[in-house]
């Protein structure tokens, strides 16, 4: 497949009740689960890498290697960085053929969208895409207290877009990275309101584990067109690297223990992806 960039992916999905899925890779077996289960599914989907990981595993290595399988598979995958802040390592990876996410969000207003915009004209001078945010989403990540003066308001969503250009746009509207405390608490109307005032600027929902189906299916209804995964993944991926290691004798061949924790990540890539396409998983 030829890559694809994060607007085309996007663009590509017309139906308002699907959803493009986003999960984040950190080694080889990341890769190999997320790409069989976007396969076996015949589903376009994003792979993203976080930039502190990326920076460990390099872009000319766990990089490249994210490229390399995103062209070999049979569905179109478009690569990114994400929540990256490193502006000037951020351009070498647009220059290596990734889109990215600048992460300005813990910034003013003001210095978020300028620095927001250095990264889009970087980008589109080259081809490539970015996603920006706007709200803050970490902070809420002890708890549901105060969440609704930390929401990304329709105004700032609308002059951030106006003065960033961005091509997607990640909001915060009660959703917090990692697992929630208690149920997530996701304000459906502010992602309709935010979604009919942008028009056609994807909007992304960060923070994606752990959210119950219903909510998940509400969200992509009210306007969600990314919709991030990580940690679902990520506990997948331990629980089952936890059961092997527990195994007696000890498995120590690499070959015993690769493959089935890539097989954990991608039947739970896949259940995502078919609740995602608005399949019934419940
Ligand atoms: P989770 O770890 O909550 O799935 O969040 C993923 C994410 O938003 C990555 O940017």
């Amino acid at each position: 497949m030829p890559q694809v960039t994060l607007r085309e992916i996007l663009a590509a999905n017309q139906d308002p009740n699907r959803v493009v899925g986003a999960f984040n890779i950190h080694n080889l077996e990341f890769i190999r689960g997320v790409v069989q289960a976007a396969e076996s599914e015949k589903t376009p989907v994003i792979m993203m890498i976080n930039e502190a990981v990326l920076k460990y595993g390099r872009i000319d290595c766990l990089g490249v290697a994210a490229l390399s399988a995103a062209k070999a598979a049979e569905v179109p995958i478009a690569v990114m960085v994400d929540h990256g802040t490193d502006r000037a390592f951020l351009k070498e990876c647009l220059d290596a053929g990734m889109d990215v996410m600048y992460d300005g969000s813990a910034l003013p207003f003001e210095q978020n969208a300028a620095q927001t915009k250095e990264m889009v004209c970087y980008a589109h001078e080259r081809g490539r895409c970015v996603e920006g945010e706007i709200g803050a989403l970490g902070i809420l990540e002890d708890g549901d207290d105060g969440v609704e003066q930390h929401l990304t308001t329709v105004r700032e969503a609308v002059a951030f877009y106006e003065q960033t250009s961005v091509d997607v746009l990640a909001i915060s509207v009660g959703n917090v990275h990692g697992l929630y405390h208690g149920e997530a608490s996701i304000n459906v109307e502010r992602i309709e309101e935010i979604h009919a005032a942008l028009g056609k600027v994807p909007v992304v929902m960060h923070g994606g584990s752990d959210i119950p189906i219903e909510t998940i299916r509400r969200s992509v209804r009210a306007g969600i067109r990314k919709f991030n995964i990580a940690t679902d993944l990520k506990i997948a991926y331990a629980q089952t690297m936890r059961e092997l290691m527990h195994a007696s004798p000890l498995p120590i061949q690499p070959l015993q223990l690769f493959p089935v924790v890539a097989k954990a990540v991608e039947e739970q890539a896949r259940h995502k992806i078919r609740i995602f396409n608005g399949e019934d998983e419940g």
